[in-house]
């Protein structure tokens, strides 16, 4: 008997069984590229399994290669990220493939050690890379393998350091050596299709005999979300003889700002008044923003500021620009851009 109270053995043979039989085929399964699933790691990180499917391939087309993406342009690999967020994300993983060709020859280090080594790359996403890419015998341990284990174990814990700690050590005494790609997968697989945070399906989990709490450990709380209100100005001017194409006034974000700096947006305004030619809702984080985009005569545009690059630009040079989420989504509803599609930018992200 093992702390766990059951043989890791059968519960090895357990969950590879159960495995077998429910995993979900994903594009990043089907592949045995370290640097698609480098890829696939980095953008499964704060978006939903469904959104990473629908953007995969495009950013692989986009940078089959880790070399074609270090080649790439900032403002091209955001333009590419655009609408997924936490954009940071995707600014490491270009930094990350920059040192890769100008110190790896442009191959992906080949343990979890090495992978650490690179920006935007912790302890988990290296774990996940190098078992599922090198087959290293390494356990990776995301929120949803920490509630499994940690559930199984019947782990009471206070600090989040406890929590960590034990859950990587529960994680790394059941980690099946012989096949840690398949085996760290099958946990996430478990905890993402079966022990869910609320509403565990435990009728349906290949441990229940042996869980020490079927499903009732506490989950961690997410940070509540907070409404704000925001309104943008839509400014659109044409000039029928000179230039018979619409532009719409676009403002960059100053470089030092903490969440999506140098990228695209809609001018916020204050003075609107009138009805809004749209209203949507647009979660960024933690804040659950009801947005009103005002039309705005060019000529009551506020005065610049110094501070941030503006730009009149046309439907076809916005879709190549790296947008916020948020602007992208104001331009597919306003019919300027087509949903989905259009995500090129040009060398620097600024029309000319
Ligand atoms: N989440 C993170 N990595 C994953 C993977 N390889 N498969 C499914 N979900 C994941």
């Amino acid at each position: 008997m093992t702390r766990l109270g059951s043989d890791e053995a059968v519960l090895r043979r357990r969950l590879r069984e159960w495995y077998t039989g429910h995993r979900r085929s994903l594009p990043w399964r089907e592949t045995s590229d370290p640097y698609a699933i480098w890829v696939s790691e980095i953008l499964l990180q704060q978006t939903r399994v469904a959104t990473v499917i629908e953007r995969y391939g495009e950013f692989l087309e986009r940078f089959p290669t880790v070399c074609a993406l270090a080649e790439a342009t900032e403002a091209e690999v955001l333009t590419a990220w655009s609408g997924l967020g936490y954009y940071r994300r995707a600014r490491m993983l270009h930094r990350a493939a920059r040192e890769v060709c100008a110190r790896h020859g442009g191959v992906v280090p080949g343990s979890a050690a090495a992978l650490r080594e690179l920006p935007g790359i912790g302890r988990y996403t290296a774990a996940a890379i190098a078992s599922i890419a090198f087959g290293e015998a390494v356990a990776a341990v995301d929120g949803n393998v920490e509630r499994v284990v940690l559930r199984l174990a019947g782990a009471g814990l206070s600090t989040a350091s406890e929590v960590g700690r034990r859950a990587q050590a529960e994680a790394d005494r059941l980690l099946d050596c012989a096949a840690p790609g398949e085996w760290n997968q099958a946990m996430m697989e478990l905890g993402a299709t079966v022990c869910l945070p609320r509403g565990p399906r435990c009728e349906a989990c290949p441990w229940v005999e042996v869980c020490r709490t079927r499903g009732e450990h506490p989950v961690r709380k997410r940070a509540a979300m907070r409404a704000e209100a925001l309104s943008l100005a839509w400014v659109v001017r044409r000039r029928p003889t000179r230039e018979p194409v619409e532009r719409v006034w676009l403002v960059q974000r100053d470089e030092r700002e903490s969440v999506m700096p140098l990228m695209w947006e809609l001018p916020e305004t204050d003075g609107a008044s009138g009805e809004p030619v749209l209203r949507l809702r647009h979660a960024i984080m933690q804040v659950n923003y009801e947005v009103a985009i005002f039309a705005v005569e060019a000529t009551a545009m506020a005065r610049r500021s110094r501070q941030r690059r503006e730009q009149w630009v046309t439907a076809e040079e916005a879709g190549r620009m790296p947008l916020t989420g948020l602007t992208r989504k104001v331009m597919q509803r306003l019919g300027w851009l087509p949903a989905g599609g259009g995500r090129r930018a040009k060398p620097d992200g600024v029309p000319r």
